[in-house]
């Protein structure tokens, strides 16, 4: 052990290193300066920045024993006497954050870069460049970045240098965001908690033996009765110890049984002849992993095929149609077999888990979740408690794009651990758990054809869809096909091909992107073949009439209006714009329930069990409030992200599907207090209160499903269009995304900030889909390659298109608060218009996503 003296933030401290720590071990654990993020551990996320001796420096790379002597400065020291520093300024005023758990890091760099571009330019503002180049060692997986880019060139430009500006914040709980003061489930540490580690399988098929009988009571099974472990990486056993080094030492040692079998990785190989089988027999295929939200549609197996039962509307018709036009070439008819790669989640905040089960009566956990409420109801059933009797606390949320909709194998983990052992438990995943095992969006192999008349009217479609969801089933999305374009006669199948590799689970929009990639290359493959414009095609095809009013649009978009010709270039570098149409369901819970109350002196409080991942759940809630008030939605105080048995129930971050909840009940609640309290509410109306249940709406949408609990879909589509513009280095086959110009008909937007910063989000997210993202499984272990940030690449600062956002904000009157969720819709089809734009620029038309340089020179040879 040594010991020595350091200044953090302004304070001296003494810091002792026993070994080979980091300074970002010491910084968030012996300092509890949890403000500083660990999120790749590897150097390059950026999140766990702090300055030393001035000089920005990830702490995860920095031996601890650095810090000696060392003047640090950490997010938490950026702010003097509670005035923060003005780049923090410029973030709240631009929203340049989402979730914030990457936030510290790019703050903390920022402050570094305008100081230094300020007293050498003065307040001047830097170009894009300038500016991805300055913070290009930092990730955001939110996909932030063009409010970055907005907030550091105005800090540059010495727009906040006021402090009375910060009134500005767009995001009420930005201002705990941008100065680390937000406390994140990751951030937690009971004293007496015992520290978890999850013992995976180690292949990528096997049987295992069970738990020693004398393992002792800190170790818990994972796996179950069924003992087969059917992809490397999955939770078979999880132990607990005082510190996380032991821990780890005592799952090495676990004395498991595991006898490896053959497995399969490719989904090409699971389809030969004599493939090892994922799921053998009828016990294994009933414990197949669930892609889906919802429960498993009938499906036939064959080998590692599992088809599911059903199909379009007069499909022998639309084959028959098909296979005729074929065989007359028609050029009215368009086939295309396209494919996708394995995208991972990867939010910033790990799935992570503290369980305090000492108390039999009572479960309480804390937990990086989507779902607090449905979790709270999960983990009751589960356990055969009252729901009265489980607390689920998810106050910060880092991300989770739909890997956080369930009880996920941490919580179960430190829960089974508390339990045994009688201590509350921690349990965090590390980076590599975190690419591996936490849910994917599955790869996909579909078979597209669409048939139109002479006008451009459909006459029939088939989709035959393969999903590759790793071992799960029900990875399906060729179903979405049946709601778009027209009513024509269409085949529609769905198929998994299952593979020894980790399973698929909901991510943004299930489906959408992936069912998006086939349809709009198809539809625009056909424009081409008919010498049409691709926009003004889907004018014919599509009859939904908020789509037609983003095409319009679209038209009038100077970059639309001055696309050429296919293939006009002929230089290295060509030039090309594309576009991409997307549709989604209307789903809202109609048990959400909205408190708001006078409390603490008059001041309004509302409350409700969802949570907030980064989406703007909070700040919507507080508009709504304020928007009856006519106050600062700053003035309202908002309590989300506790489920207990006293907090009225609040929607599930997922399926688009909270603000539509939430925002008009938090509205009728609102203007029932105000019945009471009158307009000015002041300290003499501490304590009054007023509810408000969402409810239904008229003509929900019936579906040959069973929904879970709190989801109804109702009526109407989201429609989204993206036009990309790209430009194709033909000699090195790289492709940059220059413009996005994403329309949005949700209808009318009630947090316009977050709204516009989700849909900036999902063309981030859409451009990593389109060329960079792509799991890597080794085949002869079953590993996953791409298991750290470094090996799978998303989008960075210097990827990010200059995007602009407009909303078509009619449509949706039927509808309580006259709009709908966006999250999802945004994120359909921005790969697809990036595909588009490169078949413009270039004449070749991908057919595999992402669209990597090596395909691009394939390709184009
Ligand atoms: Fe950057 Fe969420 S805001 S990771």
């Amino acid at each position: 052990m040594v010991t020595f003296g350091s200044t953090v933030n302004g304070t001296p401290v003494k810091i002792d290193v026993e070994g080979s720590e980091s300074a970002v071990d010491v910084i968030r654990g012996q300092l509890g300066l949890t403000g500083t993020k660990l999120v790749c551990a590897g150097g390059v996320c950026g999140a766990c920045t702090v300055t030393i001796d001035g000089e920005p420096a990830a702490s995860c790379l920095t031996p601890a024993t650095a810090l000696r002597d060392a003047e640090v400065t950490t997010v938490e020291g950026l702010a003097t006497d509670d005035e923060l520093h003005p780049v923090q300024r410029a973030f709240l005023a631009h929203d340049a954050l989402q979730c914030g758990f990457c936030t510290p890091g790019f703050v903390v760099d920022a402050v570094s870069f305008v100081d230094r571009w300020r007293s050498a330019h003065g307040d001047t503002e830097p170009d894009r460049h300038t500016i991805a180049d300055a913070l290009a060692g930092h990730l955001c997986r939110c996909g932030a970045y063009e409010g970055i880019h907005r907030a550091v060139a105005a800090a540059c430009r010495g727009e906040h240098d006021d402090p009375a500006a910060e009134s500005s914040a767009q995001r009420i709980d930005g201002r705990a965001k941008v100065t680390g003061q937000a406390v994140y489930t990751a951030d937690l540490h009971l004293d007496v908690a015992l520290e978890a580690v999850i013992v995976r399988s180690p292949v990528g098929a096997a049987t295992v033996g069970p738990l020693p009988g004398d393992a002792g009571d800190h170790v818990v099974d994972l796996l179950g009765e069924h003992r087969e472990a059917t992809w490397a990486g999955q939770p078979l056993a999880a132990v607990a110890a005082p510190t996380l080094a032991e821990a780890q030492r005592i799952a090495a040692e676990l004395p498991l049984t595991i006898t490896p079998k053959p497995f399969v990785t490719d989904p090409d190989a699971a389809k030969a002849a004599g493939a090892p089988e994922v799921h053998p027999d009828k016990a294994a295929r009933s414990a197949a992993p669930n892609a889906a939200e919802g429960t498993s549609l009938p499906g036939r197996w064959n080998g590692n095929v599992r088809s599911q039962l059903g199909g379009g509307l007069l499909g022998p018709l639309a084959r028959r149609r098909i296979d005729k036009a074929r065989a007359a070439g028609d050029d009215r008819l368009v086939e295309l077999t396209v494919g996708s790669g394995v995208q991972l989640h990867t939010s910033f905040e790990p799935h992570c888990a503290v369980a305090d089960w000492t108390d039999p009566e009572h479960l309480r956990v804390w937990t990086s979740t989507q779902a607090a409420d449905d979790t709270r109801r999960h983990l009751a059933e589960r356990y055969g408690l009252e729901a009265e009797q489980v607390s689920v606390t998810a106050d910060f949320v880092g991300g989770g794009f739909g890997s956080k909709l369930t009880p996920t194998a941490d919580m179960l983990a430190a829960i089974e651990l508390s339990r045994s052992t009688g201590r509350p438990v921690r349990c965090v995943l590390d980076r590599r758990e975190e690419l591996t095992a936490t849910g994917n969006r599955p790869g996909s192999s579909t078979d597209v054809a669409i048939l139109v008349d002479d006008e451009g009217r459909n006459r029939a479609m088939a989709v035959h869809g393969q999903a590759h969801a790793g071992s799960a089933i029900n990875g399906f999305y060729a179903a979405l096909a049946t709601m778009m374009y027209g009513r024509s006669p269409r085949a529609i199948s769905d198929a998994d091909v299952v593979t020894n590799t980790p399973p698929g689970s909901p991510f943004r929009g299930p489906g959408g992107p992936t069912a998006a990639w086939a349809l709009e290359s198809a539809v625009d493959q056909l424009a081409h073949q008919l010498g049409r414009d691709p926009i003004d095609l889907r004018l014919t095809m599509d009859g939904n009439r908020k789509r037609h009013a983003l095409y319009r649009w679209a038209q009038g978009l100077e970059v639309w209006k001055g696309r050429g010709p296919v293939a006009a270039d002929d230089g290295r570098y060509r030039r090309g714009v594309g576009a991409a149409a997307a549709n989604w369901l209307y789903m809202v819970d109609p048990d959400t329930e909205v408190r708001v109350s006078i409390e603490g002196g008059g001041r309004l409080t509302a409350i409700t069990a969802t949570q907030d991942p980064g989406t703007g759940s909070k700040t919507l809630l507080a508009n709504a409030v304020a928007s009856v008030f006519d106050v600062d939605p700053i003035d309202v105080d908002v309590h989300l992200g506790v489920a207990t048995g006293e907090t009225p129930h609040g929607p599930t971050s997922g399926g688009s599907r909270a603000s539509v909840s939430v925002y008009s009940t938090a509205v009728e609640a609102a203007e029932a207090l105000k019945e009471q309290v009158g307009a000015h509410p002041t300290a003499e109306h501490d304590g009054m209160a007023a509810s408000a249940t969402r409810g239904g709406d008229r003509g929900i949408r019936p579906v040959p499903v069973t929904l879970p609990v709190g989801i109804q879909i109702g009526r109407g589509f989201s429609g989204a269009l993206h036009v990309s513009e790209v430009e194709v280095d033909t000699l090195t086959g790289k492709i940059r995304v220059l413009t996005v110009h994403a329309g949005l008909a949700v209808g009318r937007i009630h947090a316009p900030a977050q709204a516009r910063n989700q849909c900036e989000g999902s063309v981030i997210q859409g451009i990593g889909l389109a060329l960079y993202e792509q799991q890597v499984i080794d085949p002869h272990t079953g590993l996953t390659l791409t298991s750290n940030l470094e090996d799978y690449r998303i989008p960075q600062l210097g990827d990010t298109p200059e995007i602009t956002v407009h909303f078509h904000t009619e449509g949706w009157d039927h509808v309580p608060g006259g709009g709908v969720g966006l999250g999802e819709v945004a994120t359909v089809s921005p790969a697809a218009s990036v595909g588009n734009a490169v078949f413009h620029a270039t004449g070749w038309r991908p057919t595999q996503l992402p669209i990597r340089p090596d395909r691009v020179l394939e390709g184009l040879r």
